[in-house]
């Protein structure tokens, strides 16, 4: 592929990594790629980062015709500069796009602006213990009009953000809401991609949960609202009773996450027995009440391992492992992040040096 560069005549300067926090700050350049059924995906541009000039009556805005990726590059200790996995960030766009009728990006052709526009903007991988290049993929629809007639016309973009922790909390316990009202994604929907609608969906039990001082929703399934989901932006994972349980992803409700596989393969690579199955809010209830919830936390690209120090649902709060990070998010958080810093052995081949 040959991407035309634009460099940007008057370039930012990375923060320090204590002012970073998530998703605020943008490096100098973006990548970007255009859509039609004539020519398929074409223009491939590295440009400054900036404002895109968009139709108003364009599809993508007018009925979140759009989907994402959440990905990440690391520097270690000798300056080099790595991806984690991102051929499942590929994969997973190209699933998300088909759900949502856009068109879809070669795998190829994804990692290679991947890997240009982080290496022309490598000076914007912060260096410190916990901080990274948070990379965010996206296409949408622009096609010009307000009727319904599929999806002829897109953009695929990527953004840049050196970034934090992403809850404020850092990685000390959070605090979840189980949310009983709203659902955000049902079997036949759009639960298992990352499309702009999910998010939206959200929101609402979002804030709610913010005003209680919650940081996140822990939802339920859309038709009996008896089955753990996810998290807003983080599948979960519960140690009951020695085991690991996280719900499966049968029911294509829920986001395949590449850090929630990632966890399981070391899990089961440490011998510990992983469970992928229906978890009811009634068990991991009386779990908790028994003493027999031993750990839960959340993972995510954004949020690595976050560990749930308490739970509320139906007006009552349970208190998760004293609020204290359990053994086992802390030692898979040592795994994960020593893989993905280089200061562990990369045994699965998950890195990738740009
Ligand atoms: N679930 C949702 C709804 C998310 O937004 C995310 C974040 O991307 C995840 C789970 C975790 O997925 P991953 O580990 O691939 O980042
Ligand atoms: C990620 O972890 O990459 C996410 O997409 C989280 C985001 C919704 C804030």
């Amino acid at each position: 592929m040959q991407i035309s560069i634009t460099k940007n005549q008057n370039p930012g300067k990375l923060p320090p990594s204590d002012k970073l926090g998530f998703g605020t700050i943008f490096s100098d350049h973006m990548f970007i790629m255009d859509y039609n059924d004539a020519e398929k995906w074409h223009n491939p541009r590295i440009i400054p980062y900036g404002n895109l000039s968009l139709n108003p009556a364009g599809s993508g805005i007018q009925y979140a015709n759009t989907v994402f990726e959440g990905m990440k590059a690391y520097r270690w200790a000798d300056g080099s500069i790595h991806l984690f996995r991102a051929i499942e960030n590929a994969k997973r766009i190209n699933i998300s796009a088909e759900r949502i009728g856009l068109p879809q990006i070669p795998n190829e052709i994804f990692l290679e602006a991947v890997r240009k526009v982080v290496d022309i903007d490598r000076n914007w991988v912060p260096s410190e213990k916990g901080t990274s290049l948070y990379i965010r993929p996206f296409i949408f629809a622009t096609d010009p009009e307000l009727a319904l007639h599929g999806i002829h016309n897109a953009i695929f973009v990527i953004i840049l953000s050196p970034s934090g922790s992403y809850f404020a909390e850092g990685i000390k316990p959070v605090k979840i809401m189980l949310e009983t009202e709203d659902v955000r994604a049902v079997r036949g929907g759009t639960g298992y991609t990352k499309c702009g609608g999910n998010y939206a969906a959200s929101n609402r039990a979002g804030d709610r949960a913010l005003a209680k001082g919650y940081s996140q929703v822990l939802w339920l399934d859309g038709v009996h609202r008896k089955y753990i989901e996810e998290v807003g932006a983080m599948n979960v994972m519960f140690k009951i009773n020695g085991t690991v349980v996280t719900p499966s992803l049968e029911n294509g409700s829920i986001l395949g996450g590449i850090t929630r596989k990632s966890c399981i393969e070391v899990l089961k690579s440490w011998g510990m027995p992983v469970e992928e199955r229906l978890l009811s809010v009634d068990e991991l209830i009386g779990a908790a009440e028994s003493g027999k919830l031993e750990e839960a936390f959340g993972t995510g690209t954004a949020a690595v391992i976050s560990p749930i120090g308490e739970l509320f649902y139906n007006d009552k709060k349970y208190t998760v492992n004293n609020f204290e990070i359990g053994e086992t998010a802390q030692k898979l958080y040592d795994e994960l992040t020593g893989i993905q810093w280089g200061t562990k052995p990369d045994k699965f081949g998950w890195t990738e040096c740009v």
